[in-house]
């Protein structure tokens, strides 16, 4: 049986010369080295994001929400996903524009599922802008996982791809551990009844 659960790894710094896509190469091959999933990335660098909304509520429109065609290969990894880590930088103390854009032009796609987070910064690791997507996926009814991943100053504590810090990896490990307990217990409620709201 393929008990593995579909992770998508969003990266969401699209910045000029941004350091995200190390972080999420980095995290990326811990999670194929996992064991319980299959991994697919999203990186919104290379997705159509407006910033103008339809006037239709997604809420109300379902499948129907008119989306750019350049969104369709993100929005169709968002609706099989069973599991989501979002690698984050921090802007301002929060998180950057494009994750807000694409959060915004979805909907029930995050429900009832897991995200994690591994953020990176500088003294504070990216810890406000996680603090506000906790906030943000919680109204759309995601489950956000206590344990992330969290690395200040990674223009001094990253060297060739990887960090400095020993325990990283297992650190990883651990957010790994538990976001595949919540894909697993999540998976099978939704299965078993619609959820209550959306
Ligand atoms: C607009 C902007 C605001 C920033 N604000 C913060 C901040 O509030 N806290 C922080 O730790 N780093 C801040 N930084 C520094 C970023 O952590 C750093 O530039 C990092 O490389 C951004 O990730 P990226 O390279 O993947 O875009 C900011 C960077 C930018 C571009």
């Amino acid at each position: 049986m393929d008990i593995t659960h579909r992770l998508l790894v969003i990266v969401g710094s699209v910045r000029e010369g941004r350091f995200g896509p190390t972080v999420a190469d980095w995290f990326t091959a811990r999670a194929e080295a996992h064991g319980a999933f299959t991994v697919e990335v999203a990186d919104l660098a290379g997705v159509t994001l407006p910033l103008e909304l339809p006037a239709v509520s997604p809420k109300y429109a379902g499948d129907a929400y008119p989306r750019p065609a350049g969104m369709a290969p993100l929005t169709a990894a968002l609706e099989r996903a069973d599991a989501f880590v979002i690698v984050t930088p921090e802007y301002n103390h929060s998180y950057p524009a494009a994750l807000k854009a694409a959060i915004d032009w979805h909907f029930t796609h995050w429900t009832a599922k897991p995200v994690a987070f591994v953020s990176y910064g500088g003294a504070a690791g990216g810890r406000h802008a996680v603090l506000h997507l906790e906030n943000v996926l919680t109204e759309l009814h995601a489950v956000t996982i206590r344990d992330g991943l969290a690395f200040p100053a990674y223009y001094t504590n990253w060297r060739d791809g990887s960090p400095l810090d020993p325990q990283a990896g297992e650190y990883a490990t651990a957010l790994l551990d538990q976001l595949a307990w919540w894909a697993a217990a999540l998976r099978t409620a939704r299965a078993a009844t619609p959820y209550p709201g959306s």
